[in-house]
């Protein structure tokens, strides 16, 4: 049999984007090497870096090289010297446009404490020992995506500013599926997150999702309001297995999780549509304080390589030995700045994708 060759494009973008995901793709090349696989990668622009090569954030040639991919494996984007650029120039929207260009409306974003980084957070140990949780958040509706949209000026010359909350049944039915197929293969419970006390947009949201339940009554559902689940997360986090909700409340609601790890700079995450290639992402953005001082924390974007690997590439167990070197590297003391407690091996970024692959080898 010939050795199975994966398209994978890598979007390395702006600021620590470029360090991590060297990184993350030598790890990648390494564990296909050892379960035998190719990774054929093609690189392509996006983000600030992107503008100042082409003009756009997501040049055309981009996405149609993300949709000739098998998958996409994405760094970050972002940087302050953009921030005075019209909306549609700034690194941000080249996401979004990623997003709703290829029809990722799944965003899974796994919350997990590793026992080597308990001490890491900002939260007792005892709240956070233990912690194994997913947000599973919708990526292409929702008031990121609903219109009207814009900022108005009425006959008396006064400005408005315009979002819109709106999903429709279909877009609620199709995430709600995800995260119920998710929790049935997990400990089989799900929490539905919303603003039904207020808003329309959740009341239907509840509506479908609890109609919905029906098709897997192994699935205990329940139901919380953003505000409740924002206080509970952080009070007994470890009551949640998965959460879904909307693109908003998950924006927020993923940072909130990612922080009980320690640091957002651990988290991964998969961007999934129903059919076509999927992005693989570190949760957190572009750092670019820190950018080209080789302090940045990897393993975001090497976890995300695992997920790539478990969710588009069918190699799970190649996914697994990533997994499994992360911890071993953490248990061995080395650590990066964002996650370093007295007593570790203070490593810069370049040297824990070493140790990374050194921990893969054995
Ligand atoms: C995220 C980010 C993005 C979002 C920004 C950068 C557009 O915060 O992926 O969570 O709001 O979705
Ligand atoms: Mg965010």
């Amino acid at each position: 049999m010939t050795a199975p060759t994966y398209r994978i494009t890598a979007l390395a973008g702006d600021g620590i984007g470029p360090e991590i995901m060297q990184v993350g793709r030598a790890v990648l090349d390494a564990v296909a090497k050892q379960s035998g696989f190719d990774i054929q990668w093609q690189e392509g622009l996006i983000g600030g870096i992107a503008y100042e090569q082409t003009g756009d954030p997501l040049p055309a040639e981009t996405l149609k090289m993300a949709q000739n991919s098998d998958a996409i494996y994405l760094a970050a984007v972002g940087d302050f010297k953009y921030d005075t650029l019209p909306r549609n120039k700034r690194p941000e929207q080249a996401l979004l446009g990623l997003r709703a260009g290829l029809g990722l409306f799944a965003n899974l974003r796994p919350v997990k404490i590793l026992p080597q980084l308990v001490n890491s957070s900002s939260l007792k140990p005892e709240v956070i020992e233990g912690i194994d949780l997913m947000v599973v958040r919708e990526l292409t509706g929702g008031i990121y995506f609903g219109q009207p949209k814009g900022i108005f000026t009425d006959a008396s010359g006064s400005r408005r500013g315009v979002n819109t909350m709106v999903y429709s049944e279909a877009e609620v039915d199709r995430i709600a599926h995800v995260a119920f197929d998710l929790a049935r293969k997990r400990r089989r419970k799900l929490c539905s997150v919303d603003k039904a006390n207020v808003l329309e947009v959740s009341q239907l949201w509840r509506e479908r999702v609890t109609a919905i339940a029906a098709a897997y009554p192994e699935v205990e559902l329940s139901h919380m309001y953003v505000d409740n689940a924002a206080m509970q997360l952080v009070r007994w986090p470890k009551q949640f297995d998965v959460i879904l909700t909307g693109n908003l409340f998950g924006d927020i609601l993923s940072d909130e999780a990612a922080m009980l790890t320690g640091s957002i700079g651990m988290l991964p995450s998969a961007s999934l549509g129903s059919t076509g290639p999927g992005v693989y992402e570190p949760v957190h953005g572009s750092a670019p304080d820190i950018a080209g001082q080789d302090k940045a924390n990897p393993i975001a974007q090497v976890l995300s390589g695992a997920m790539m690997l478990r969710y588009s590439l069918n190699q799970p167990e190649a996914a697994t030995r990533i997994e499994q070197a992360v911890e071993t590297v953490l248990a061995q003391g080395y650590r990066t700045g964002d996650i370093y407690s007295e007593g570790m091996t203070l490593v810069g970024c370049q040297q824990m994708g070493e140790k990374i692959l050194a921990a893969l080898s054995v």
